[in-house]
This record gives C-alpha cells, sequence and structure tokens, in this order.
C-alpha cells in the first residue's frame, strides 16, 4: 500500500536529492529533508503533476516568490497562505539553467577544429553557453582572453593534459534552439534563472549576472524549437564555409533513449561535428570512461563516439582522456 502513496514516494525523492545536494548546498540539503518530512508541503506537491514535484522546481519557485533563498518555515507559509502562487510559478516554469562554465570544458574541444566555427546549441536555455569566444578563462593559471574585456573570466581546474587554446576561435555564426528560450532583455527570465542557483553554490550567482550583462550587450538568438524535430531546418541556414557544430550540455537526459538515438541518426545525416557534454550513458553509444565514480561529472563526447573529457557538471574542472 505504502509503495502506491505518491505523498510517501515524493519524501523518498526528497530524501534522496537531499543526498545528492550535500556536496554543493547543505543548506538544500537540510531544506529537502525537512520537506520529506513536511506533511503539509507534501501535500501540496502530491496534487501537482509528477514532473513539477522536483526539488530544483519548488526551491527555485520559493525563492522567486520570497525573493530570497527559503527556508521551510517559509515553504510552509507558502503552501498555506499563496498555494495558487507557488503552483502558478511551479506549472510556468522549468529547471533550465544555464551555467556558463560549462563553456570552459568544451573549449579545448571546440579549438581543435578548423575554423571559422558556426555554433547550434541545443537546449540552449537563456543563450548563455554560446558566447564561448566573448568569456576569458584561467585555466590553473593558463589565460586564454576573451573578445568582451568586461565578460566574466570563466576559472576551469586542468585534470590530464588538456589541451589548452592560445586564442578564442574565430565564431561566425551561432544559434540556440530551445523548447522555452529564456530571453536575456527580460528581468523576470533572469531573476527565474537567478532563483535556479542553489544557495550557498560559491561564486555562480556572481557569474551567472556578469554572463547576464555579456550577453545583454549583444543577444545570441535562441530559437524556439524542439531538438528532435527542428534541428535541420536550423541547420540549414548556417552559413556553409564554416564548421557546423552542434552541441549541448545537460540536456538529452530529459529525452526517452528512443528519441535519443533518433537525434544521434538525424546529427550525423547533417554532417556536421557533435559535441554532447551529458551524464555517462546518456549518450548511448559511449562507454563510461574507466575510473568515473558518478554521479556529478559528465562525459564529453564527439560525434557520438569518442569520449574526449570527463567534465564537473558545472564547468569547475576537466580532465582530458
Ligand atoms: C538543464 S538546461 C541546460 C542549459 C544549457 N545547455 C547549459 O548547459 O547551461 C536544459 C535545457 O534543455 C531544454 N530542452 C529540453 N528538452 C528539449 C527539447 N526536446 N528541445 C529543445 N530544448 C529542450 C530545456 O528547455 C532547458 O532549457
Amino acid at each position: 500500500m505504502g509503495g502506491l502513496d505518491p505523498v510517501v514516494g515524493i519524501a523518498d525523492n526528497y530524501r534522496q536529492w537531499a543526498r545528492e545536494a550535500h556536496a554543493l548546498s547543505p543548506a538544500y540539503e537540510s531544506l529537502a529533508d525537512a520537506v520529506a518530512a513536511d506533511g503539509i508541503v507534501l501535500d501540496f506537491l502530491g496534487v501537482l503533476p509528477p514532473v513539477k514535484r522536483q526539488p530544483n522546481l519548488l526551491f527555485a519557485a520559493a525563492r522567486y516568490l520570497v525573493g530570497s533563498p527559503a527556508a521551510i518555515d517559509d515553504l510552509r507559509a507558502l503552501v498555506s497562505e499563496r498555494p495558487a502562487e507557488l503552483s502558478r510559478v511551479m506549472l510556468a516554469r522549468r529547471t533550465q539553467t544555464n551555467e556558463p562554465a560549462r563553456c570552459a570544458t568544451l573549449l579545448p574541444a571546440l579549438a581543435q577544429l578548423p575554423e571559422p566555427l558556426a555554433l547550434i546549441e541545443v537546449g540552449a536555455s537563456a543563450g548563455l553557453t554560446l558566447l564561448f569566444d566573448r568569456y576569458s578563462y584561467d585555466y590553473d593559471g593558463q589565460h586564454v582572453a576573451g573578445t568582451d574585456g568586461d565578460a566574466p573570466t570563466l576559472r576551469c581546474g586542468v585534470r590530464g593534459r588538456v589541451p589548452v587554446p592560445a586564442r578564442v576561435p574565430a565564431i561566425v555564426w551561432r544559434a540556440g534552439l530551445d523548447l522555452n528560450p529564456l530571453d536575456v532583455t527580460s528581468e523576470e527570465d533572469m531573476r527565474w534563472l537567478s532563483c535556479l542557483v542553489w544557495q550557498g553554490e560559491g561564486d555562480r550567482e556572481e557569474r551567472l549576472a556578469a554572463a547576464i550583462a555579456t550577453a545583454r550587450r549583444d543577444p545570441p538568438p535562441v530559437h524556439r524549437g524542439d531538438l528532435r524535430t527542428d534541428l535541420p531546418a536550423l541547420a540549414a541556414t548556417a552559413p556553409a564555409e564554416a564548421t557546423l557544430v552542434i552541441y549541448h550540455s545537460a540536456v538529452l537526459a530529459y529525452l526517452s533513449p528512443e528519441d535519443r538515438g533518433r537525434f544521434a541518426s538525424t546529427v550525423s545525416e547533417l554532417g556536421c561535428v557533435w559535441l554532447a557534454n551529458e551524464a555517462p550513458g546518456v549518450v548511448g553509444s559511449v562507454p563510461e570512461p574507466d575510473g568515473y565514480h558518478g554521479p556529478g561529472p559528465f562525459v564529453l563526447t564527439r560525434d557520438g563516439r569518442e569520449a574526449l573529457a570527463i567534465t564537473e557538471g558545472h564547468g569547475g574542472w576537466l580532465q582530458w582522456l
């Protein structure tokens, strides 16, 4: 009986999520444990569609409404006094974190390709991970200068013989594709993006704010569409004289294994370079590298076959294989 009770299942999910949050955000670890023990908050979650019950979404929505990271008392107050507002935000919004530091973990692979480059990022969110050439980089003291002197410097730890480039590659064209693009010029969209950062996650908020300011100086185009159906039409608009690179981070896990397989076929028919930065096993044809101890890091693969690197999920370090 207990296993069929959605509230029991939600409590279990929050407890499990708390263990995963431990290293990144002790505050969110405690909050998820507190939710797992709180009948009022669990009852509220139980009436939402299953995909809308995640801790990430609840905590970001609460922060969005309260104006600062929520404590368990704030969550209880919200579900008791403002339940309609809280569910409206949770139903309307999605967890679509856009982490600019992931550019540091993809840049060495990009910089090995024939220039100039044309980029398509699928699952681009606000497009902050389309701006490789504008950011500067610091790979454990090896510096790469970007084209925008006011853009943030992305710091990335180096493990193994990472081919750190001498300069950023020439990018002549870029486009993002997302089911729900976030608009960098919209205060509300960018406030939502900021609310998705977990409480106490070091310098992520500051980096995000600096990347948003960079994007606002010349917003990258992010088109509304589904990577399962709309990629060939977008790819057809890329300049033929440039190397077309289709890439993604933390996106294909949202697709079924069948859809991932179809996406791989589509990409191979487009005659492009395909870079995937995903959790191990998501790009199915690439085995989990030896020595990998998940969860957390991603695997950076080229063309669905070659594992190039293990990358920290938020771009903090890069281990070349
Ligand atoms: C976790 S975010 C990652 C954003 C960005 N790639 C990054 O690394 O910071 C995943 C994004 O994928 C998008 N997405 C998920 N499924 C998609 C699909 N079928 N087509 C297009 N975008 C999709 C979501 O809307 C979301 O913006």
